[in-house]
């Protein structure tokens, strides 16, 4: 759907009154991951799409250092100076902004950009399901360092041809920014494939990222030709163990690298990632068994995201399921990620003709399921997915069919 520009145009006069030709508008998608789920942050592979709901924010530019915020979702106001820039209390949802802000005047690309940074006002609106595994953060993180860095005076055409080796080199460091500003400012420990699926995604592709090198390649997904949709179905369950639970896996998987690593003798294990089939089931046995489940899941997993990239440049959309429901079942069981919803969900899916794969996506624990379904096959799925909220406080659950769409700009 994406937010409307001459709604938020509006918005922003509203609030903002002046002259609506300084307005600019950056946005950035959220993304679903197809496959490689909890591997990035072992330096492994990921294949996420960007989706067509986005974070819009619409800005001008000010002659000060100061910055003030109104958010559409939370219908509030958020003010700070850029020499000044601090966690807030009062409105949590803005320190993803304040923290990219400060991230861009400390890890930014020019040792000055301190300096180069310049005040504004700005109006944010999102249509990314909160805390729903879509990016709904990452996505507010992107477009908020686009808005800075235009109005640093940063030609958005630069970024605008995608291919160019410059426009790569600025997405690059647009989404480690926005990492830093999660990891140090607001304090999420998260990888780098959400910050990357929102800055590099394309129409129709799929983003095949290694997490070690960054870099990426695009991966047609054909499902146009095959008639397939692209189908995420949100629970409706968020759940605040996501944090704990997440710092701990990254705990469990860093530990195990250690010690396969030291059980080896082999130098130059940094992470899972450096960790193959055959060693791993050499060194197995000896590691604790939670350990060494964990460890498994990373390290297939990252061998089903390079099949599912031959899947697909092979036009295989049914390898590619197949390896979709190996994955859910590996992150249920193995890594312990799931929740019943997913599970459930996951089980309609696998029950219905016509659905060719389905798997939980994001960080787990509640959130979506993604699946690729036949379009003929979609009114079936719809109708065996429940509908209402699938536990006690938890939110209305919904299916929806998603576009795959360009990564972050501004116009
Ligand atoms: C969250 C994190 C990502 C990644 C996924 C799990 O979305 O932000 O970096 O670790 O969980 O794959």
């Amino acid at each position: 759907m994406v937010v409307d520009s001459s709604w938020l145009i509006d918005q922003f006069e509203a609030r903002f009154p002046g002259s609506e030709d300084e307005v600019r508008i950056a946005r950035a998608p959220g993304r679903v991951n197809l496959i490689g789920e909890h591997t990035d942050y072992s330096g492994g592979f990921v294949l996420p799409v960007a989706i067509g709901h986005d974070v819009a924010i619409a800005f001008r530019v000010r002659p000060d250092r100061n910055v003030r915020l109104y958010s559409c979702s939370y219908d509030q106001m958020a003010q700070f100076s850029l020499d000044d820039i601090v966690v807030s209390d009062d409105a949590p949802w803005s320190n993803y902004f304040r923290g990219v802000a400060w991230a861009l005047t400390e890890y930014g690309e020019q040792g000055d950009a301190k300096a180069c940074l310049s005040g504004i006002d700005a109006v944010i609106a999102g249509d990314v399901p909160e805390g729903a595994g879509l990016s709904s953060s990452a996505a507010f993180e992107v477009a908020s360092a686009i808005s800075l860095l235009v109005a640093a005076g940063m030609d958005p055409s630069v970024i605008r041809n995608f291919e160019s080796e410059r426009a790569i080199e600025v997405r690059r460091r647009i989404a480690l920014v926005c990492q830093k500003a999660e990891n140090l400012f607001v304090g999420v420990n998260c990888g780098i494939m959400d910050q990357m699926a929102s800055c590099f995604g394309r129409a129709d592709h799929a983003i095949y990222l290694d997490c070690r090198s960054l870099e990426h390649e695009l991966v047609g997904l054909g499902l146009h030709r095959a008639d397939v949709a692209l189908v995420i179905f949100d629970t409706g369950v968020r759940r605040g163990l996501v944090d704990s639970e997440y710092n701990r896996r990254r705990e469990e998987v860093e530990a195990g690298a250690r010690m396969i690593s030291a059980l080896s003798g082999r130098g130059g294990i940094h992470t899972l990632r450096d960790i193959d089939v055959s060693l791993f089931q050499e060194t197995r046995d000896a590691l604790p068994p939670v350990v060494a489940r964990r460890c498994e899941h990373v390290i297939m997993e990252n061998k089903r995201v390079q099949d599912g990239v031959a899947a697909l440049a092979r036009g295989d959309l049914g390898a590619f399921g197949n390896l979709m429901w190996r994955s859910h079942e590996s992150l249920r069981d193995l890594y312990e990620v799931s929740c019943p919803e997913l599970d459930m969900a996951v089980e309609i899916a696998r029950k219905t003709d016509g659905v060719l794969g389905a798997r939980m996506t994001g960080a787990g624990f509640g959130g979506c399921t993604v699946s690729l379904v036949h379009r003929a096959a979609l009114p079936d799925l719809e109708g065996a997915l429940p509908t209402g909220p699938m536990r006690k406080g938890a939110l209305e659950s919904r299916a929806f069919v998603a576009d795959v769409v360009d990564g972050a700009g501004a116009e």
